[in-house]
């Protein structure tokens, strides 16, 4: 086994670190293929470090078809060419350690590839086969067999089931190219512990488990009843999803995790109907995290949004675990957009962020979301990959997978040599991280700060939060530990407002003026203060 010596016993790291979302193919490009690559990012720690994060989660690079860009896997112990090398995923791994990174590793085990061997080998294969037996192989249903076996639908839009020469269907919750696998066989189990010990023995800190709450789907395989029935880190509730079942594999891959020193963790993707099953994902036998997509979905509302923390809150204290908060991520429209686009998007991303960082637990930054970058909604026709695209009504998630600018004046803006993968908007010459680091209101400049005095202050991170009395459509609340008091204001109304803050104002994410004991609050900005 690979030791490394970042923790020595028992930091619980986990429970407020700040983890930033590397999506390979659009962080950095080091070969000039126009794709980003494993390279890229270890050129690229430096930055990571300075911004002040604890951990990367990086999405898969292992060998791919790239149906659904690398969450089709067909070797998951091996790295694509198009990211590099099993040497440069071992040398990427070392370097975190050494800028003080801890490095999470996505790992994906509802379905393969198509060109997993294990598939090719179920198709080679007969009905009723060992080698089927390791995916969702059935009959159609239909006098000859021709209807799908049942009525559920693919994620991605269309139905979930696909059918091979012989007549039998096999199941897809995601594209055709992703068969799923069958959790109810053994054979399974004992592959993916093998796989998660292969890349725990390279070094990794833990897994960001995709599709965490699919694995297991409910027994007989019931018909759902109506069509529409999924959509990408929806809430509905499925036969195919969130069914208790899924627990036991979580339980199974925390004893694994916890025989390994270093604290490694578990974060679970999983779409669950609410905060309190969501919650279950992280019961002290179980993952140490789980993504919080209702925070993530929540509108830009002051009521709405304390309703989703303090369910949040109370749901993941219940299970003695911390709350996670993320806003963006590469399935997502970019939350700049969401919450508006423009200025006015912009400008709330920004209080966002502080209201993110000010929360109790641990929180995700998407790449780019520090350079406040919008969704890409005008893309050309020719460009567009997403295999969601076309198959359901959304637009497809081209448009947050756009590479990051890093410098210069002309696309691709030093995210490689070439011609990039999707093509960088020339407006983005002013977002890159060089023009950036020169302006000091920039928002990167407001994330490092940010999150500088998350690192530093005592209440800040893990720990109670206590709602104070602000004026309608703001949010405020306290921190306090280790006799400190860090206090937060979110104005998500359409006009100023006056709040009381005695103290001193650490960081704000807009113009805020003191008046007295009170500070004057624009629409769309987030202060802090520390309370004295
Ligand atoms: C997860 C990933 C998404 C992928 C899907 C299928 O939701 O985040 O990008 O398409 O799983 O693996």
């Amino acid at each position: 086994m690979t030791q490394h010596t970042l923790a020595p016993a028992a930091t619980r790291w986990w429970r407020d670190a700040v983890i930033y979302q590397v999506y390979v193919r659009s962080f950095a490009d080091a070969s000039g293929d126009g794709v980003g690559d494993l390279p890229g990012v270890r050129s690229r720690l430096p930055y990571l470090a300075e911004l002040g994060v604890d951990a990367l989660w990086i999405t898969p690079f292992y060998v791919s078809p790239m149906a659904d860009f690398g969450y089709d896997v067909a070797d998951y112990r091996d790295v694509d060419p198009l990211f590099g090398t099993l040497d440069d995923a071992r040398g990427l791994v070392a370097d975190a350690h050494a800028h003080g990174l801890r490095v999470i590793v996505d790992v994906v085990p509802n379905h393969t590839s198509d060109r997993h061997p294990w598939f090719q080998a179920a198709l080679a294969a007969a009905p009723g086969s060992p080698e089927r037996a390791r995916y969702v192989f059935r009959d159609g249903r239909g006098p000859d067999g021709a209807q799908p076996p049942n009525d559920w639908e693919s994620v991605f839009g269309g139905p979930a089931w696909t059918r091979v020469p012989d007549g039998q269907w096999y199941l897809h919750l995601f594209a055709p190219e992703q068969p799923d696998l069958d959790w109810d066989n053994p054979e399974v189990h004992a592959e993916f512990a093998d796989i998660l010990r292969f890349w725990l023995d390279l070094g990794v800190d833990g897994f960001r488990i995709d599709v965490a709450h699919g694995m297991v789907k409910a027994p007989g395989l019931p018909d759902v009843g109506h069509a529409n029935q999924v959509e990408m880190l929806g809430t509905a509730v499925l036969p195919y999803f969130d069914q208790d079942g899924v627990h036991e594999i979580h339980r199974e891959w925390r004893a694994l995790l916890d025989s390994y020193d270093g604290e490694r963790v578990g974060v679970a993707e999983a779409w669950a109907p609410t905060p309190e099953r969501l919650a279950r994902y992280t019961r002290p036998d179980e993952l140490h995290q789980a993504f919080n997509f209702h925070y993530l979905s929540a509108p830009w509302d002051a009521s709405e949004m304390r309703q989703v923390i303090d369910e949040s809150l109370r749901t993941a204290q219940a299970v003695a675990a911390p709350a996670t908060w993320v806003l963006s991520n590469h399935d997502v429209k970019r939350h700049v957009t969401r919450y508006g686009g423009g200025e006015p998007g912009l400008r709330r991303a920004r209080a966002a962020a502080l209201l993110t960082l000010a929360l109790p637990g641990s929180a995700y930054v998407y790449q780019g979301e520090e350079l406040g970058l919008p969704e890409v909604l005008d893309l050309p026709e020719e460009f567009l990959q997403d295999p969601q695209r076309g198959r359901g009504a959304d637009a497809g998630r081209d448009g947050c997978r756009v590479p990051l600018p890093w410098a210069g004046d002309e696309p691709p803006f030093g995210f490689g040599t070439g011609q990039s993968w999707l093509p960088l908007p020339p407006a983005w010459r002013a977002l890159s991280v060089a023009a950036q680091e020169r302006d000091p209101g920039s928002t990167l400049h407001l994330y490092r700060e940010a999150l500088r005095v998350r690192r530093e202050h005592p209440a800040l991170g893990d720990g109670p939060l206590r709602w104070l009395v602000g004026p309608p459509g703001t949010l405020m609340f306290a921190r306090e530990q280790g006799g400190r008091t860090l206090a937060c204001a979110v104005n998500m109304g359409e006009k100023s407002v006056r709040v009381a803050a005695y103290g001193s104002e650490v960081l704000a994410s807009g113009p805020v003026q003191r008046d007295g004991d009170c500070l004057e609050l624009p629409s769309d900005t987030a202060v802090w203060w520390e309370v004295l």
